[in-house]
């Protein structure tokens, strides 16, 4: 049997050779064409880089009347020889010997042209907009990220988890879950004046996860070290820059792991994937550092080579009203932090990374341990400058008797979580764990300022197109 002892030459490979003078075949999308008569000049991406490969086809093609009708977006194969490029600017150019066209694109209607086009324009036609230079970078870095994610656990001896997507139990609390049912909308089964979930496809209401965290325990409590990292969504309705209603979600969870070594992992988690994007995307982070007019490397380096702050949620809100700063919503014990406030922190005081730990129990989930004073929980949110929380974790809470009070005071039903009590019943461990915001993470390394522009297809509130 034959194998293929490479997959296809890409253009990166190309632009990168040291050979020349060499029999080459490639495939890609024209971004421009120009010439004259004689000649002319292919302009040529295929994805796997920034930078466009030059073909130079000669009138004496037997095709060149075609050749000379490409435009912007057709598909073509180029066969050819790769010589060392007398123009300035690239390294090598394709002189080609044959050129066959896969597919046209009429140029009245093809909507990437030269003219600039905003971010806002290209959400609209997000089945097209991973192929201009922005969005080219933006996704081979998240490529980059995602196998930086399995890099730093694999290498540790964590085991990845698949979790379930659909589920029955709400793990952070709140009312953000989308329904999932084959009921008849128009006319539900109703028994006693509510929807009889019983007759759904379940037999019981389901719904899309929130977070893989409570099954990441189950099997954290049998395989010691986990990860989770997949799709969770929120059905909250917030339109700003950094929510999605579909995001990634990357959820280690440790058992025999307390809230300090918690700490110190999603430390050395973060800084470590965050350097890996720095060593092998460092190309197309400068290119994007341009676009959006943020320094990225440096902001990245900074973080990497940063000590985290540490402070506690009673002192953040005691910096916070201490600040002099006026905030829309004032700080005050009790209430959650708002992104304002994690701004501050993380821009104005502390100009870096900060940790903030024990939050009041009132603010936070059910499954989070009871620091001593009963009031508090070994919580912690992990800020960053421009960008907020970026993480959220906890210890969990292990004790079944404290766990069941919590249970019962959030008003949640204890027979919707039997399965999760029962780890706590058989060989309960202290455990820990936490989650990050792939998107998040993301918008950080590259610089871009909406999250939308980070995930190939958005969904918010009143989108789900494509
Ligand atoms: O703080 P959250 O809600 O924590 C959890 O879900 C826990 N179960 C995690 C754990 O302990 N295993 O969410 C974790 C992170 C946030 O810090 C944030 O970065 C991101 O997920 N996140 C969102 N990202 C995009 N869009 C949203 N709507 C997000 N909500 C949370
Ligand atoms: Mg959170």
């Amino acid at each position: 049997m034959e194998t293929l002892a490479k997959w296809k030459i890409r253009i990166k490979d190309l632009l990168d050779s040291t050979e020349y003078d060499i029999p080459v075949i490639l495939r890609g999308w024209v971004k421009t064409r120009r010439g004259s008569k004689k000649f002319s000049f292919v302009e040529v991406n295929d994805g796997s880089t920034l930078h466009n490969i030059q073909v130079i086809a000669d009138c004496n093609l037997p095709n060149y009347s075609d050749i000379e009708k490409l435009t912007a977006g057709c598909s073509i194969r180029v066969e050819g020889k790769l010589v060392k490029s007398p123009a300035k600017g690239q390294n090598v150019e394709v002189q080609a010997d044959k050129i066959s066209v896969y597919g046209w694109a009429d140029p009245e209607k093809y909507p990437l042209q030269k003219k600039a086009t905003s971010r806002e324009f290209l959400r609209q036609i997000a089945h097209l907009r991973p192929r201009t230079k922005t969005f080219g970078a933006v996704f081979r870095v998240r490529n980059i990220l995602a196998c930086a994610v399995h890099k730093f656990f694999q290498d540790r001896g964590f085991v990845y988890v698949h979790t379930p997507i659909i589920t029955s139990s709400d793990c952070e609390g709140g009312a953000e879950m989308f329904q999932v049912s084959t009921l008849d909308y128009d006319n539900p089964p109703v028994k006693d004046g509510i929807v009889d979930f019983s007759q759904d496809f379940f037999g019981k209401s389901a719904k899309l996860t929130v977070s893989g965290q409570l099954e990441g325990e189950l099997f954290a409590t049998a395989l010691m070290d986990i990860y989770t990292f997949g799709p969770t969504f929120r059905a909250e309705n917030s339109q700003t820059p950094r929510h999605l209603a579909e995001f990634w979600m990357v959820e280690p969870e440790m058992a025999f792991c307390d809230f300090e070594e918690n700490i110190i992992l999603a430390e050395d988690f973060l800084k470590y994937i965050l350097n890996y994007v720095l060593e092998n995307c460092e190309e197309d982070l400068l290119f994007l550092g341009k676009r959006n007019e943020v320094d990225v490397l440096k902001q990245l380096k900074k973080v990497v080579d940063s000590q985290f702050n540490k402070i506690t949620y009673t002192e953040a809100v005691e910096l916070l009203k201490n600040s002099g700063k006026s905030f829309e919503y004032p700080a005050d014990w009790g209430k959650d932090l708002q992104t304002e406030h994690e701004k501050y922190l993380a821009e104005e005081k502390f100009h870096g990374p900060v940790v903030v730990t024990d939050f009041p129990k009132e603010i936070k989930a059910f499954y989070m341990r009871l620091n001593d004073d009963e009031k508090t929980m070994r919580a912690m949110d992990i800020l960053l400058p421009g960008i907020g929380e970026i993480i959220g974790g906890s210890q969990r809470e292990e004790r079944l008797d404290f766990l069941q009070d919590r249970i019962k005071e959030m008003g949640f039903n204890e027979d919707d979580y039997w399965w999760y009590l029962d780890i706590r019943r058989f060989g309960t461990v202290p455990h820990a764990g936490f989650g990050v915001g792939f998107e998040r993470v993301l918008q950080f390394v590259t610089g871009m300022s909406n999250i939308r522009d980070v995930i190939p297809f958005p969904r918010v509130p009143n989108n789900a197109e494509f």
